[in-house]
């Protein structure tokens, strides 16, 4: 399996990968209003490639806090691994792969609204409890949902705040886990 960063010619596999996965056409709907958006920059769009056939593909846009502007901030939405190859690791290793990325170019803080059974297992940890929350309120029961991992030590705990994200993700329907 290869994982590399996704171009412009690589749209139409970005968004067959996101509607098989998925099931339906809202998420590469919302992939290509993000890949679109000047506030979504800069984004982090990797491809998962078996042979020829790209299998998987994450997406990582900026979020801000207000209160710090100082903070490089990203949030991990959407990630999509096509039904057949599934529980082979290929998810895993793009977020892993993401987020070596993203350190490099001196992100603090990555958040998810996702599976609190699956991201747990690749770094990240409940948001709410630590003073970072989402953008819309995310219902109790599902708080575990809204997630971070730090990229730099230090980070966390020393600030808090309402993440703020791009406009194409700036949506109530989005937050509802
Ligand atoms: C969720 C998804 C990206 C995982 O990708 P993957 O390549 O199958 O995952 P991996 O192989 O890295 O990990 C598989 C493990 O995660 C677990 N897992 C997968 N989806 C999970 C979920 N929704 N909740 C909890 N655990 C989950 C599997 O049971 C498996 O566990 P095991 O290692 O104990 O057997 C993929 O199943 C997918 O695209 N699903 C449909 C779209 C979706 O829900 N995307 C996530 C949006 S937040």
């Amino acid at each position: 399996m290869d994982i590399r960063t996704a171009t412009d010619a690589d749209l139409d596999d970005v968004l067959a990968v996101e509607r098989e996965a998925f099931g339906e056409e809202d998420e590469a709907e919302l992939v290509r209003a993000l890949l679109d958006d000047p506030s979504a920059m800069p984004i982090l769009s990797l491809l998962a490639f078996q042979g020829k056939r790209a299998v998987g593909h994450i997406l990582f846009t900026r979020v801000r806090l207000q209160a710090h502007p100082q903070l490089s901030l990203a949030i991990l939405a959407p990630l999509a691994v096509v039904p057949d190859v599934q529980n082979q690791g290929i998810g895993g290793k793009l977020i892993a792969h993401g987020l070596n990325l993203l350190t490099a170019s001196g992100v603090d803080l990555v958040f998810v609204l996702g599976h609190p059974g699956y991201y747990p297992r690749h770094g990240f940890a409940p948001a709410g409890k630590l003073g970072l929350q989402a953008p819309y309120p995310i219902p109790e029961k599902d708080a575990d949902a809204w997630m971070v991992q730090a990229l730099r030590p230090g980070v966390i705990g020393s600030v808090s705040g309402t993440v703020l994200c791009a406009d194409a993700l700036d949506k109530p329907e989005y937050w509802r886990e």
